[in-house]
């Protein structure tokens, strides 16, 4: 199958239908054909292609009607339309354009004039979904790392001054053990304020609570390391890395929600790393591909156990992150191929096929924008030459597979 790009081509006369599809077909594109307006519509309900060609004098609802319908709706306004009708006159072409198309063509058409056209369409939306998503990871990119910055100075004042309390301590214990050893009858006020204070216990407990202030320090600084790293700002675009740091530092910025919450238990995770290479790639790019299939990961696990019922979780196996990646053979060439495996909510099959295109999306509107897989999609093929692919099961889980080039 080409991948070109897919149309929809909408008209009422079959021989027409014909000739586009055909022309269309041997330019290497994916054609779907609807014979009127309302089942363009119905086929759109389950189908998006990258473009729509309508005809407009159409029995039933006309293709003026079928473009301000499709327009109307959130999921299908984005789609490109390019009037393709026998109605030459200004006043249809300027209708047409105010409804929302993008383009108009009159009949009889130039075969090499309507593929010029389409692919002009087809072009700026890629440029489109390219522009938002250079925006969306520079001004991600630019936030992490300011934060990152910001918090890194403080957190090592703190880190630094742990081993001078530290030692500070050491020392006045030392002072009071030599006191202690030179009067060891001390007045009333000194033996009550040090029962008082249980001298100890708080000698032991200090060393214990300066020990837990490093750990959070310590944790804190990993942190920072992964903001830094997952941004890459400072560091040119393309290089060689490692897939596994950059899995790593994605998952280590994610650790907060995995924590176990009131609906479920801590998710867990499982890395069957194999041993890879370092490969040349743009690691921003691959930590917002990981970091789109991992949080969708989370997403499907979370909503799989706020559905489910007390008695029912029970039955269910605890929420699991399953990451693998080795070398593996595809189509008689090597790649480095990364599993991402959740046992969350699953696909159903008839969605399965719309998952990557722009602006789908499951989740309630301001939740979900639906790019994150359409983003993943085109930095893993169109970016590094690479491909993703999908395999779910509705109930029992979802597995991505990203495969890189070596
Ligand atoms: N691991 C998964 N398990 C179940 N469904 C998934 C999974 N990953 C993706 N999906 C489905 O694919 C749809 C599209 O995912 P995509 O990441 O492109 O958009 P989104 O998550 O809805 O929004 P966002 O733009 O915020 O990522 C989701 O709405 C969801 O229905
Ligand atoms: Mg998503």
């Amino acid at each position: 199958m080409s991948n070109k790009g897919q149309i929809l081509a909408v008209d009422d006369t079959p021989a027409n239908l014909q000739v586009i599809g055909e022309t269309l077909r041997n330019a290497g594109y994916t054609v779907a054909t609807a014979i009127d307006g309302e089942r363009a519509l119905k086929r759109l309900q389950r189908y998006q292609p990258d473009l729509v060609l309508l005809d407009i004098q159409m029995p039933g609802i006309d293709g003026f009607e079928t473009c301000r319908r499709l327009k109307a709706a959130p999921n299908t306004q984005h789609i490109p339309v390019i009037f393709i009708t026998a109605l030459s006159d200004t006043i249809n072409k300027v209708k047409g354009l105010q409804i929302g198309g993008v383009d108009y063509i009159t009949k009889p058409f130039d075969c090499a004039e309507l593929l010029a056209r389409i692919q002009v369409h087809i072009n700026l939306k890629k440029a489109q979904l390219q522009l938002i998503q250079e925006s969306k990871l520079s001004t991600l990119g630019e936030l992490v790392a300011g934060i990152a910055h910001e918090v890194n100075n403080p957190i090592n004042f703190i880190y630094g001054n742990l081993k001078h309390a530290a030692q500070y301590h050491q020392d006045m214990l030392h002072l009071l053990e030599l006191y202690e050893n030179q009067y060891p009858d001390p007045p009333q006020a000194i033996t009550d304020w040090r029962e008082q204070i249980d001298l100890a216990f708080l000698k032991k407990d200090y060393f214990a609570l300066l020990e837990s202030m490093k750990t959070g320090t310590e944790r804190i600084k990993g942190i920072v390391v992964s903001l830094r790293s997952f941004s890459k700002l400072d560091e040119s675009e393309w290089k060689t890395s490692d897939i596994h740091e950059d899995l790593n530092n994605t998952l280590t910025l994610l650790s907060y929600r995995l924590q176990a919450n009131s609906y479920r238990e801590r998710i867990k995770i499982d890395k069957n790393y194999g041993e890879l290479p370092l490969i040349y790639c743009n690691p921003a790019q691959l930590n917002q591909v990981f970091m789109n299939l991992l949080v969708n990961a989370l997403e499907a696990i979370d909503a799989k156990y706020w559905h489910e019922q007390d008695n029912v979780k029970d039955n269910l196996e605890p929420p699991q992150l399953i990451i693998s990646t080795a070398i593996e053979m595809r189509n008689g060439e090597k790649f480095i191929g990364i599993h991402i495996q959740d046992n969350g909510v699953g696909i159903p099959e008839e969605i399965q096929p719309r998952i990557f295109e722009q602006f789908f999306t499951t989740k309630s509107t301001g939740k979900g924008t639906g790019l994150g897989l359409a983003i993943a999609h085109q930095i893993v093929t169109e970016k590094h030459g690479g491909a993703i692919a999908c395999r779910s099961e509705l109930g029992t889980g979802t597995e991505f597979i990203i495969f890189l080039p070596l």
